[in-house]
């Protein structure tokens, strides 16, 4: 989801960028550093490198303080990348489009069947239950999980999408932008809101390749829909916590649903981790100031107000249940392979806006699990589990994730990053601080966080791990309220409308180290604008370069493909798509634009299968407006009607895969 404007519940803003606006009061007040102390390290460890210290002389507005490595900043020419496909043209359309030689096919759209028995879309008559047998809506995530026993394991497997949100406007004839303050939720109504719950949630459906191209596989028996309603069980340290249990569930152990599932991760042992995150626009209404969760919410910017489930339903009524939204904000994980199986939140890896739970084995055998709190001002986490994974038998794995430490990134201005444990009893997360066990600590991990002195990122997005080279890259998508004064070491730039990528480097390739060393890949934007400070290369085309880079995929040489979340609503003259982005060499800091989303669409999800042949992307609410200043998107006036292009028939998110038309290896 974007997150772009400070308008929240007023008119003029789409959908997509709620999150960002003022009830996402997640905003963080602590008082970490976020300059004082770090001014001494005003030159690029490249300045330092060349003794060139007396070129650094540096405006803090355009934030050169940080490491920045890409080869813009280097002053030498770079190489040519190695991707080997012509750009596609950066500009808005109503179509998609991909790469010369590749072909982009629609796998799956919002309300195609995925459980048996499903009825045929009907966007004009949609009800709950047919809902609840179709994919639904806003999918962001992909996992694919090849099928055990598959002649070819990347051309038979399952796919796995959240579904993120929901956009009434979008979905519903006739009724608009409702949680708007004018229209206060007016054309709401219960089964509305029904059908908007069987739309969140996840899908997994059985796919394969045939004859080059890819289908879902019809009546699989692996095929599940999860909603905003199926039963899950909390485990891990806060599970029975009393903070957790409500009228209906007074063992703080049962939930019924996920919601605002954004990015995820997929684990060696065959299991889904998908990310709730912004769980505040689900909770409805008002809290005395003066109630025990009252500070606790408010860090979470809590109640939301932006969906009315909370009118129909107890639980997201936040005066009725205020202990409810402490039951959402986790890490979800689900076997996708036995669709009766009980999806589990995990609260051991903290409770947040979680972005994404991507993950890698470290060298030791351990588990570790990254994940962002995309937020502004927000933080960076490390999960390491305690016990090994075992390789030989996945099951042995099942509750791994219900034990180990939880830690937040600390970005030192001296290029090495601490990792700071969030333990009960250690430091300031004591009874003084109004924390009495682990779970008081993971229910509250951002104020947790605030205590330990974490760094006040620019919305932590996707992390990802490069299997070639075991470093570790943080997407971190903007920050249009950092001011001057607030600049760190990395977070360099002040009213960062277009983002950045940090490269973490684990000591060894440790990834359970307690201190790394970090790097500024690129700082993103027009590179032909001064005063936006941009470090793609020099190669870089004026189709290469982007904003707001959100989720990552890191294919088979260790190169990003990065998904980006923001543009054409930022004005920048192109949508949003997936750029190929060099990161090791001469040409690291080289980006190319392969894949472009058509109008109005976030791009999300990008997932390769094992053998690089197809990347399966995300097309997340097109159809939105694609302009701020310009009409508002509805059902009836969507800035696209892709994939369809019929005329009764609305904009519909989609599953796309891409592929060579020549076949082997996507970007080679
Ligand atoms: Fe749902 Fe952080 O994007
Ligand atoms: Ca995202
Ligand atoms: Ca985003």
């Amino acid at each position: 989801m974007s997150n772009d404007r400070d308008v929240t519940n007023s008119e003029n803003h789409t959908r997509s960028q709620l999150a960002e606006s003022s009830q996402d009061v997640g905003v963080n007040r602590s008082a970490n550093a976020t300059i004082g102390d770090i001014i001494a390290a005003r030159f690029s460890r490249r300045d330092f490198a060349k003794g060139a210290l007396g070129v650094a002389a540096i405006a803090a507005t355009t934030g050169s303080l940080a490491f920045d490595t890409a080869n813009a900043q280097a002053g030498a020419p770079a190489a040519a990348s190695r991707f080997g496909f012509n750009e596609v043209e950066a500009k808005v359309e109503p179509n998609h489009a991909v790469a010369d030689g590749h072909d982009a096919d629609i796998l799956i759209r919002w309300g195609d069947p995925v459980l048996p028995g499903a009825p045929a879309f009907d966007p004009h008559a949609q009800t709950s239950e047919s809902q609840s047998k179709q994919f639904g809506y806003n999918n962001d995530f992909l996992g694919y999980f090849p099928m055990p026993g598959a002649a070819n394991p990347s051309a038979h497997g399952l796919l796995v999408a959240n579904h993120e949100y929901t956009n009434e406007e979008l979905m519903f004839p006739g009724v608009g932008r409702q949680d708007v303050r004018s229209v206060a939720f007016a054309k709401m109504t219960p089964e509305l809101a029904a059908v908007e719950m069987a739309a969140h949630g996840g899908s997994v459906i059985e796919i394969r390749r045939e004859g080059g191209k890819w289908s879902v596989v019809p009546n699989s028996k692996y095929a599940r829909r999860i909603d905003a309603t199926t039963p899950m069980e909390i485990t891990g340290p806060a599970a029975g916590h009393p903070r957790l249990k409500t009228k209906d569930d007074p063992t703080g152990k049962r939930v019924l649903g996920m919601v605002n599932n954004c990015a995820g991760g997929v684990t060696p042992w065959g299991t889904w981790l998908t990310c709730e995150e912004n769980t505040n626009f689900y909770f409805f209404g008002a809290l005395d100031e003066q109630h025990a969760e009252a500070k606790n919410h408010k860090r979470y910017g809590i109640p939301g107000n932006v969906q009315a489930w909370g009118k129909y339903h107890d639980r997201f009524a936040l005066a009725k249940e205020p202990t409810e939204p402490n039951r959402f904000g986790w890490i979800v994980e689900i076997d996708p392979f036995d669709p009766s199986s009980t999806p589990k939140k995990r609260t051991a890896l903290g409770r947040l806006k979680h972005e994404g739970a991507a993950g890698t084995i470290n060298k030791d055998g351990r588990y570790i699990v990254y994940t962002g709190d995309d937020e502004r001002f927000d933080y960076v986490y490390r999960f390491v589990t305690n016990a090994r994974v075992d390789r030989d038998n996945p099951k042995a794995n099942a509750d791994i994730l219900d034990n180990g430490t939880l830690s937040v990134a600390r970005y030192n201005a001296d290029g090495t990053l601490t990792w700071l444990p969030i333990v009960f009893g250690e430091g300031p997360l004591s009874p003084d601080n109004g924390f009495h066990n682990q779970a008081d600590v993971l229910i509250e991990t951002r104020r947790a966080a605030d205590l330990l002195g974490a760094t006040k990122m620019d919305r932590p997005e996707d992390i990802e791990t490069s299997p070639v080279t075991n470093k570790v890259y943080v997407a971190l998508t903007n920050n249009n309220r950092r001011k001057a004064e607030q600049i760190d070491a990395a977070n360099p730039r002040t009213d960062n409308r277009f983002g950045h990528i940090i490269e973490m480097v684990p000591p060894d390739g440790d990834h359970a180290a307690q201190t790394y060393r970090w790097e500024i890949l690129v700082r993103c934007g027009d590179p032909a604008i001064a005063d936006v400070g941009a470090t793609f290369s020099s190669e870089t085309t004026r189709n290469g370069w982007f904003g707001m880079p959100d989720n990552l995929a890191i294919d088979h040489q260790g190169r990003l493909w990065v998904a980006t979340d923001g543009n054409s609503g930022a004005s920048t003259g192109r949508a949003d798509g997936v750029w190929g982005v060099e990161t090791e060499g001469a040409a690291r800091g080289t980006s190319r634009h392969f894949y472009r989303a058509p109008a109005g669409a976030e791009l999300c999800g990008p997932c390769f299968t094992p053998d690089g042949e197809t990347l399966f992307v995300s097309i997340q609410h097109p159809g939105e407006a694609d302009d701020d200043n310009g009409p508002a998107a509805t059902f009836e006036n969507p800035s696209t009607r892709w994939p369809d292009f019929k005329p009764d028939m609305p904009p519909r998110p989609s599953i796309v895969a891409i592929t060579r038309k020549s076949g082997g290896k996507i970007g080679v």
